[in-house]
């Protein structure tokens, strides 16, 4: 198939390039850049200039090809309620461009929007769309396009990490060595669920060729990992102390990270193993964590 993949030149939507181009597919790939234009074209996909906030430029390569894999997003959290709208708006735009034809639509979550009952881990088949987190906002649009007959899945991401780069584990190794402590949360016993780029990559390409329309997968190896227990590694890493810091003194301390850095998710992807028929292989976070490279 000829595949369009938005946010090809980023962590993950690079991870996906390689993985379906291994699995013989072609790629289209979307970038603003002629940075990004030149590394799409060193691993053998063709480009795709545009902007998810040009919808023009999303239904343009929607229309060009056989289906659809959607990882671009504006990480700038300072203005997080636009780009989940915005997102909300590039989802429809594919999503309308594909109706009326069986092309899939593969749609990016996180697996927090899965949680169920407090404390049990978030699962495939569960979704609120009155939750709180903005971010619900794409899989509200993956479910109205699944309504109008859009052949859409959806992929719920948990801390997708390799020895680089850890999801928002990152920027947390960044503060604690701008602020020379790692910290976590009360008794930190708070969990992530987390899994390895390659596996992540892996279930997109399953989820795309799988072609089951209103379907959710977590991509997910670990179901949770203490917060404390990832803290204790950055501290070793960067060898400065590791302390809990109080809820009230959180939003002091983590600025925009406060609100995940206390937040239980942890999530299951046994639905997922079943139905993909998908094994995580790669390492665990904390082995990617001992990995890095701190200095
Ligand atoms: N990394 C994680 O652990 C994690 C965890 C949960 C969910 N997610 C989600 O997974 C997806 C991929 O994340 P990532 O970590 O791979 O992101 P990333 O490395 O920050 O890459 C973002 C990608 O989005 C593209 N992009 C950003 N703004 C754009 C815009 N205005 N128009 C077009 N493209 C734009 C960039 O392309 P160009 O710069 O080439 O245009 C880039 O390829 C996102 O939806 C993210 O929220 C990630």
């Amino acid at each position: 198939m000829r595949i369009f993949v938005t946010g090809a030149t980023g962590f993950i939507g690079a991870a996906i390039v390689h993985e379906l181009i291994s699995a013989g597919h072609q790629v289209l790939g979307l970038t603003r850049s002629e940075a990004g234009a030149r590394s799409l074209a060193a691993v053998g996909a063709e480009v795709h200039r545009g902007d998810i906030e040009d919808l023009d430029s999303l239904r343009r390569g929607a229309a060009l090809v056989d289906g659809v894999i959607h990882t671009a997003f504006n990480h700038d959290f300072s203005t997080f309620l636009a780009n989940c709208e915005a997102d909300r708006q590039a989802v429809e735009a594919m999503g309308s461009t594909l109706q009326g034809s069986d092309r899939p639509l593969v749609v990016t979550s996180v697996a927090m929007l899965g949680a169920s009952a407090r404390g049990l881990p978030a699962t495939e088949d569960n979704f609120n769309p009155e939750s709180p987190n903005p971010r619900n906002a794409s899989e509200r649009a993956a479910v109205a396009l699944t309504q109008r007959g859009v052949n859409v899945s959806v992929v719920r991401l948990p801390q997708v990490h390799n020895p680089v780069k850890q999801g928002l584990i990152s920027p947390l190794i960044e503060l604690a060595r701008e602020k020379g402590v790692a910290a976590y949360v009360d008794a930190g016993l708070n969990r992530w669920a987390a899994v390895h780029l390659s596996d992540a990559a892996r279930v997109y390409v399953l989820a795309l060729e799988k072609r089951v329309a209103g379907s959710r997968y977590h991509a997910v190896a670990e179901e949770g990992i203490a917060l404390r227990t990832i803290t204790e590694v950055i501290g070793h890493g960067l060898n400065v102390p590791v302390k809990s810091i109080a809820a009230s003194d959180a939003p002091a301390h983590f600025g925009w990270l406060a609100p995940f850095v206390g937040h239980d998710m942890p999530a299951s992807s046994a639905l997922t193993q079943e139905r993909l028929a998908w094994q995580p292989k790669g390492p665990g976070l904390i082995a990617d964590l001992e990995q890095m490279r701190y200095v």
